[in-house]
This record gives C-alpha cells, sequence and structure tokens, in this order.
C-alpha cells in the first residue's frame, strides 16, 4: 500500500499510473501547455513532471478564461531539503507562467500528530524556518498566501467540518492504511489537506511529489457533493537519495540529503562519499567502457534540478559515457552548482526574514483571505 508516509526504497512509476489511475504527461498535453507558456520547464521536457490529473481540464479553463489556482504544501517535520524544493521551483513557474494565485499549507498539525516523537514547539520551529526557505523560491508576493494550520482554522472550521463529513473511516482506512492504533487526530487531518483545494470556486491545480496523490483522490470523490471542482493534480518524481537513483531523498535518512543548511565542506564530503557511481572500477576501465548516467546520482542530480541548460546536460552525458569525465569530474560539476546554489539560496533566506509577514497576513491575496470565512 502506498500512503503519503510510507514510501521508502524503490519507487516504480508506471506502477503509480496503473495504480492512481492517473494519466502520463504525454506529448499532446505537452504542446497544448507550450502554446501558453512558450517554451516547457526543463522538468517537464525531462519527463521528471510526469504524471497528472485533469490538467488538461485545468487548461480547458484557462482558455475559457475560468482560470484556475494553484496550490501546495509542506509538512515542518524539520529542516527542509533540496527534494523538498523541486516542486516548489515548479510552482513558481507555473505561478509567472499563468499570472495566478497560490496558496501554500503549512501542516504543522500532520507533522505534530504523525511523528511519535514531535513536540508541539518544534513544529512551530519548524514552521518558521521552512517557510523561509520557500519564501526564498521567490514567489510573487502579491498572489501568495502561506499559512500554517494551526493559525488559520479560525477561517475554515465551518468547511472543515463539512468535507470531515464526507469522508468515511473505511475510506480513510484504504488511502492512508490507519489502523486502530493511528490517533484520531491523524484521521482527521486529510480533511484538511483537502480543504485549500476549495479556497476559490474555481479549479485547483496542484503541484507536488507523486506521494501527496492520494489526498487528491479523496479530494475528487467529494469536491462535487460539495459545490467545488474536482482538483487537478500534477507530480513529479522523486529527487533521489545520494545512496542511488531508485530511492527517494528524505528527511528520515539525514546523511544521504542534502540539507538547505549544509555548509561547502560538508556538501563536498556527502556527494564525494556517498553519491553512488555510475562509473567504472577504475580509471583505465572507465576511460574505456565508460560510464553510466542512467544510475548515476550526481548525473541524475544535475538532469532533474543542477544543470537547465540541455546543451550543456548533453555534453556531460556524452562525456561521461564515453569516458572522457572521470566519476569524480562529475561530481565536482554537481557539487560545484549545489554551492552555488545554496549560497544564492541562504541570502535569500535571510532576506526573507523580513518579508515573512507579506506572504502569511499583507499580502493582497492574504489579506482577503484573513476576511473570508468558509
Ligand atoms: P512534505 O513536507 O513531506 O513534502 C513537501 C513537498 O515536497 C515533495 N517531496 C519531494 N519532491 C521531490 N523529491 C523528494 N525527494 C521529495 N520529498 C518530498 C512532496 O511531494 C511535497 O510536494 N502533507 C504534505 C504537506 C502538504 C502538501 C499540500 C504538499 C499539505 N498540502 C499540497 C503538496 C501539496 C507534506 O507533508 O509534504
Amino acid at each position: 500500500m502506498i500512503t503519503p508516509w510510507n514510501i521508502s526504497g524503490s519507487v516504480d512509476y508506471a506502477k503509480f499510473i496503473k495504480e492512481f489511475g492517473i494519466k502520463r504527461i504525454d506529448n499532446l498535453l505537452k504542446e497544448r501547455l507550450m502554446k501558453h507558456v512558450r517554451e516547457l520547464h526543463y522538468m517537464l521536457i525531462r519527463n521528471y513532471f510526469f504524471s497528472h490529473r485533469d490538467f488538461n481540464v485545468a487548461l480547458s479553463d484557462y482558455e475559457n478564461k475560468r482560470g484556475f489556482f494553484l496550490y501546495t504544501g509542506r509538512g515542518p517535520s524539520g529542516p527542509m531539503h533540496i527534494g523538498h524544493l523541486v516542486p516548489l521551483v515548479f510552482t513558481k513557474w507555473l505561478q509567472e507562467k499563468f499570472g495566478v494565485n497560490l496558496y501554500i499549507e503549512i501542516t504543522d498539525d500532520e507533522k505534530f500528530l504523525i511523528k511519535q516523537d514531535m513536540k508541539w514547539d518544534d513544529t512551530q520551529k519548524y514552521s518558521y524556518e521552512n517557510i523561509l526557505d520557500i519564501i526564498a523560491v521567490g514567489f510573487n508576493p502579491k498572489k501568495t498566501f502561506i499559512f500554517k494550520d494551526s493559525e488559520y482554522i479560525k477561517n475554515v472550521y465551518p468547511l472543515l467540518l463539512k468535507v470531515a463529513k464526507k469522508i468515511t473511516f473505511s475510506t480513510a482506512k484504504a488511502v492512508f492504511g490507519f489502523t486502530d492504533s493511528s490517533n484520531i487526530g491523524i484521521i482527521h487531518y486529510p480533511a484538511y489537506q483537502v480543504l485549500p483545494t476549495f479556497f476559490e470556486k474555481k479549479r485547483c491545480v496542484i503541484p507536488a511529489a507523486i506521494d501527496q496523490d492520494p489526498y487528491w483522490r479523496i479530494q475528487r470523490d467529494v469536491a462535487e457533493s460539495l459545490g467545488y471542482y474536482k482538483t487537478a493534480a500534477i507530480h513529479s518524481k522523486f529527487l533521489p537519495p545520494l545512496s542511488g537513483i531508485e530511492g527517494k531523498m528524505s528527511s528520515s535518512f539525514a546523511e544521504t540529503a542534502i540539507w538547505f543548511s549544509d555548509d561547502e565542506k560538508n556538501v563536498r564530503n556527502k556527494i564525494n562519499k556517498y553519491a553512488f557511481s555510475g562509473g567504472k572500477a577504475n580509471i583505465e576501465e572507465h576511460r574505456k567502457f565508460g560510464g553510466n548516467p542512467d544510475i548515476d546520482v550526481s548525473y541524475q542530480w544535475l538532469s532533474i534540478f543542477f544543470e537547465p541548460d540541455d546543451n550543456k546536460l548533453k555534453q556531460i552525458h556524452n562525456d561521461y559515457k564515453s569516458g572522457k569525465l572521470l566519476s569524480g569530474e562529475l561530481k565536482q560539476i554537481l557539487i560545484e552548482k549545489i554551492n552555488k546554489f545554496l549560497s544564492v539560496h541562504k541570502e535569500k533566506r535571510e532576506k526573507a526574514k523580513n518579508i515573512i509577514n507579506e506572504f502569511m497576513y499583507n499580502s493582497e491575496l492574504a489579506k482577503e483571505m484573513w476576511k473570508k470565512q468558509f
């Protein structure tokens, strides 16, 4: 059973498509999107965003001038790693291209309830820290509302109850794997992750990794009977951990993730020590037979996130495959890219401290949202 909390080990994306009843993002959809955005994001070109629910319908809504809005989120269970950044960067691109409102849910309730040893004060500390990292991504401050569940609850409780009333325990068990020992707080929580899809009387589009899809299935079951649209979603694969391309970078395996707080030395040591290599056993063999970029984590990270330039990526791919580029050299390219990225991110994060209120309380959208009662 796949739930948002239990994905580990190797991930079979084709199986997701089959079992979740979602659709692959095909060339037809990409061409249709191209008409609106002119140039596709490299994460789409490289099939990192690989599947969707009703994204074509959301495009129809856009074409018919009904429009759509964006929604994504983060569970503040600790510091953020670069895997968490991937859906956010793509969300920012969508917001820019379509000029739409974006809601970002910070689920302090979820992480407090699901993690046995999580203290309430820690979820509050991490919420603040994570929000800074999110703001550093560069969303439009006029059109973005970042809200923390425990704080915004007073504006949404009636609608939350209406959503919760539509979801039976038996559905929740089947979708999320709850058992007799699950606490009753977490059993109720999914209603809150569904709720922001009803913030506007338009279709919602949710960019996130595939692990969050179970919530959207529930949403689509209940939306219309509550007078709202079924949500659309666009799914990414996972940024893999350093240890191998098949898994998911996860907070539970600290040493195989890169954290926003990592310094240059840390990054260098981790990549050199842990990044799974597709290179050969020694230089001689590597020069002769070449490396395998398909299983090489450094190459995959460049492809997914750190090298947007198609020509440069192709060159790296060919040089590695031919044996011209050694594993150590490939790692060096990645180390430099990550460190450059992190130093810029850290600066933006510092600046975010001064504008956090803009996103949570003072943006045009936020002001409107604090006045609303759902
Ligand atoms: P959380 O905090 O586990 O993850 C935040 C976002 O990051 C994605 N993600 C990844 N993406 C790529 N590679 C990885 N290795 C990786 N690990 C995690 C997740 O899919 C997610 O998009 N319950 C949610 C919080 C939430 C939410 C939402 C997320 C509330 N509403 C709406 C997405 C959309 C959670 O705990 O996410």
